[in-house]
Formats: structure tokens, sequence, C-alpha cells
């Protein structure tokens, strides 16, 4: 669908909010990796506006970073008291006349606390609006419970005429299903004008938005209401319970498009993505997975069950099982888990393997190389085709500062090592089980560290930790042991 570029989307975000009970404004809440207010500025931006204005009021501090991070293009309009949706559209008017504009076309008015509207909706409010040549078209939708809600008021044939709010409504009125819900296409040279009529009698005494209809319709402009497919895409979030509900909805919407892009998803019902997540085709996600933040999943992987990946990149063909990863990368074919942590600055190479109880941090790991079990690889940069033996640690950190280590190509680190950074170990080296690497291993040496060799201190418990339970369990071996040896 094409339509004109509106000259500008207005979104309002002021009211309070006091239902969610949070010190944080309600349109900031998140849902799948983005803040309410996130999403619908994702819906504005494909209409493409001219301009985009968010109106604040309330605890509007919170907003000035948040905004300039996920909407560096729009401006803002304050709105000191919320005075009613129509007079929140008269703060935004009047603040871009300020700035010398003055608006021609089709602008759009949106609420902050719609998280489920789809570009594709407003896209069509707008080509709608249009092709009807009207003054405003309201977007409507058919719901459940139209309890709260301005309800959508036709006349006998039909035709739309004006919207009454739940608490000005008769009875009749009220039991209508049709709602308004609260987003609207107008001529903007038309709403510039008449938002300077808007009277504020009514039951809650405040300038009301839905008022231009009427104001409208009796100066004999076209007026209309169109009907969006999706009713919950206009559902507004007013309490954590409804956030959830958006949340969950928004979910299954997200695994939908995935699979029918091509992707296996075992359990949906298990399985959490977020908005900004990508999966590539013939990839299976296994039950219990939750694919967070800038995460991208190449073709032909496996993740899960039970990955939570944030912000990771998997390449094709890799395998992620039993994982919690963030900000990693994970080369095609490699293996990782079950019961693996990878943290931040983590690049496993193509065919590289994390495997139980491996944590990796702030490391390089060349192709192919192996970290097989039980081990912890920090800040360090191992070559290709190395393995580091079942329950190494890489000590990275002397109480002061950290220091890297590199471990060369074709490495074997043996069992039980401990790498002690900085160090070098050089290409083809070897080391025994037991090493303590204090110093640079030169290629193609085996290092061995004599001094780790056990030394038995005899009778050490009874004498340093006498009256203990091992000093007494101690005691009696001895005794047995000496019985024994009377026998023979
Ligand atoms: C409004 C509509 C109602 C519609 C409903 C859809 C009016 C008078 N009524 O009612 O027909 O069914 O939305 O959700 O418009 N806001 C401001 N400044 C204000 C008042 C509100 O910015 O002074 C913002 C709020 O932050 C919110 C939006 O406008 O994003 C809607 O406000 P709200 O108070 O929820 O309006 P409703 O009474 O629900
Ligand atoms: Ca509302």
């Amino acid at each position: 669908m094409s339509v004109k570029r509106p000259a500008a989307v207005i979104v309002l975000s002021a009211g309070e909010g006091t239902r969610m009970k949070s010190k944080l404004p309600k349109m900031l809440h998140e849902i799948g990796g983005r803040s309410m207010l996130g999403h619908v500025l994702e819906a504005a931006r494909a209409t493409d506006p001219e301009h985009t204005v968010v109106v604040l009021g309330h605890k509007r501090e919170h907003f000035t970073e948040h905004l300039a991070r996920v909407a560096p293009e729009a401006s803002t309009a304050i709105q000191e008291e919320q005075n009613g949706t129509g007079h929140a559209v008269r703060m935004a008017l009047e603040d871009l006349a300020r700035q010398g504009l003055k608006l021609t076309g089709t602008a759009v008015l949106t609420c902050g606390d719609t998280p489920l509207l789809r570009g594709e909706t407003l896209v069509g409010l707008i080509a709608e609006h249009e092709r009807e040549g009207n003054a405003v078209t309201a977007l409507s939708a058919r719901v459940p419970d139209p309890h709260g809600y301005g309800r959508i008021v036709r006349d006998a044939d039909g035709e739309f005429t004006e919207i009454v709010e739940q608490s000005d409504a008769t009875p009749e009125q009220l039991a209508i299903d049709e709602i308004n819900s609260g987003m609207y296409a107008f001529d903007a040279a038309l709403l510039t004008e008449v938002v300077q009529r808007l009277s504020s009698d009514n039951a809650k005494g405040e300038e009301y938005i839905t008022d231009v209809v009427g104001l409208l319709r009796g100066d004999g402009h076209r007026v209309g209401a169109w009907v969006a497919d999706d009713w919950h895409e206009v559902q507004g979030v007013n309490n954590r319970a409804q956030l959830a509900e958006a949340r969950r909805l928004l979910n299954d919407r997200l695994l939908h498009d995935l699979m029918l892009s091509g992707v296996t998803v075992v359990d949906p019902a298990t399985t959490w993505v977020e908005a900004e997540v990508t999966i590539g085709r013939d990839t299976v996600v296994h039950p219990d997975t939750r694919l967070y933040g800038s995460t991208r999943i190449g073709e032909d992987a496996e993740v899960g069950p039970g990955a939570d990946l944030r912000d990771t990149v998997v390449g094709d063909g890799a395998v992620v099982r039993q994982t919690t990863a963030e900000g990693a990368e994970i080369g095609a074919e490699a293996d990782v888990g079950p019961y693996t942590y990878l943290r931040p600055g983590t690049r496993l190479a193509e065919r590289a393997k994390a495997g139980a109880f491996v944590e990796v941090k702030n490391s390089n790991v060349g192709s192919g190389s192996k970290i097989p079990h039980l081990t912890y690889v920090g800040d360090a940069d191992i070559g290709v085709g190395s393995n580091i033996g079942c329950s190494s640690v890489f000590v990275n950190y002397d109480g002061v500062d950290k220091s890297r280590s590199t471990i060369g190509d074709h490495v074997r680190i043996g069992s039980d090592n401990t790498i002690v950074a900085p160090v070098t170990v050089g290409d083809g080296a070897y080391s025994g089980a037991g090493a303590v690497v204090r110093d640079d291993v030169p290629p193609g040496a085996l290092a061995v560290s004599e001094g780790h060799r056990q030394r038995n201190v005899e009778g050490w418990t009874l004498r340093k930790r006498p009256g203990t339970a091992s000093a007494e369990a101690a005691e009696q071996a001895e005794r047995r042991a000496g019985a024994d040896a009377d026998e023979q």
C-alpha cells in the first residue's frame, strides 16, 4: 500500500498511568525488548512522517535519554497539566507552530500505550482517510468488552456521527461494542483550527479530542470510522496484568511470523523472542528457549532446549543447548552446551566447542578449538585446533589487574591446569595434568610444573585439628592399621 507521507504523527504520552503502580512512566514499561512507546514509534516510522511529536507531561524527565536512543527523529511537546487528549494535541500543534511549522496534509494521532499497534494498520488508516476524502478518520474496533472506551456512534444508515465517552454515554450507547481506539488520521489544517474550539464541558472537565468528530461533521466535513482487523492491536495497556497479556500476544505474533518464514519452533508456549531477534531458515528452536535483544541466529542451527541468549550471534549450523549467553558470538557449526555460560566478549569461531559446565568471558576461541568440560576461560586468546583439558582455570585476575593469556594453535592443555595470566603458550605445545602455567611455554614444548608435585605431611590433622571429626576418623584409621599390623 502506498500513501502520501503524513505531515506528522503525534503520540500522546503525558498521562500518569497510575494503574501501573510504578515509579517508571507507563509508556516506558517494556514488552518484547522495546518500551510500549518504542513499539508505537516503530509503527509510526512505517508511515514515514515528516514530523514525529511525542507529548510528554508526567515524569517527563524519564523520557529524555530513552527517546534520544529509540527515536532520535522525534521532537517533544510539553503538556504541563493533563487537561485531556484534545488539550494534549493542541499543545503539540502549538509547539510545532512556535517552530514556524504549519501542517498541511494528514496528521496522525496515536497513544503511547498500545504496543501491539502495527505500522501496516496506520498506513491502512491513512489510505482509508485519503480514499474517503475525510476530515477525520477514527480507527475503531469491535471488542468483546467495550467498558471504559469511547463508543463509536452511528446513525440509522450506519453513518458515523460522533464518539461518546464511557462517562458521558447513555445506557443504549454503553451497549455499543464498536470502540474508539484513540488513533486517528486528520486533515492537519482543519485539526489545527478545530482544536481551538474544544470545550471542557463534560463529565471529566477535560478537552476531549473525540469532540473533533462532531465539530467537523457539524461544519459539513466528511468523517469516518475504519474498523481494525484485529482489535488486540488497539488494546491499551493500563496495568501490569494487561502488560503481561500484551507481551504474550506480541510473542505469539513474532513466533508466528518466524514460523511462516521457515523457522521450526517446537513449542511456542515455552519459547520467548523479542522484536529485534532474527532467525534463519531451517533453524530449530527447542522448548524453553528465550531469545532476547539483538540476538541473531543463522540457518540450520539448533537452539535449546533451555537456551537463554541475549544480544548473541549464532552462526549457521551451530548447536546451542542449555546455555546462557550474553553479548557472545558463536560461530558456524560450533557446539555449545549443555550448562554453558558465555559472557560478553566471547567469540567462538566456526566448529569451536564449549561444553558442559564451561564459562567463557571476553575471549577468542579459534576455529575447531575445544573447551569440553568444567572450565573457566577468561580474557584469553586461543588459536585454532587447540584443546583445553577438563577442569582448567584461566587465572586472569590478581586482585588488582586483569591480564590476558594467549594459547597458540594445536595446543594441548592437560586436565586441571591453572593458566596464570599474563602468559603465552606457543603453537603445538603440551602441558601435563595439573600443571600451573606461570611462565611462557615455547612452541612444541611440554610444560610440567614439578613444584606442584604432591607432598604428604604425615599426622597433620591430629596435630593441627585435634578434637575434630576428621581427627577422630584419622585416629581410628591409624588404630585399625596398627591392629592389622599386630595380627600379621
Ligand atoms: C481515550 C479516548 C477514548 C478511547 C480511548 C482509547 C478521549 C477523550 N477519549 O480515552 O475515546 O476509547 O482513549 O484508549 O480522547 N493523555 C495525554 N494528556 C492528557 C490526557 C491523556 O497525553 O491530558 C494521553 C495518555 O497518556 C494516553 C492517551 O492520551 O496515552 C489516552 O488517555 P486516556 O486518559 O487513557 O484516555 P481514555 O480516557 O482512555
Ligand atoms: Ca486509556
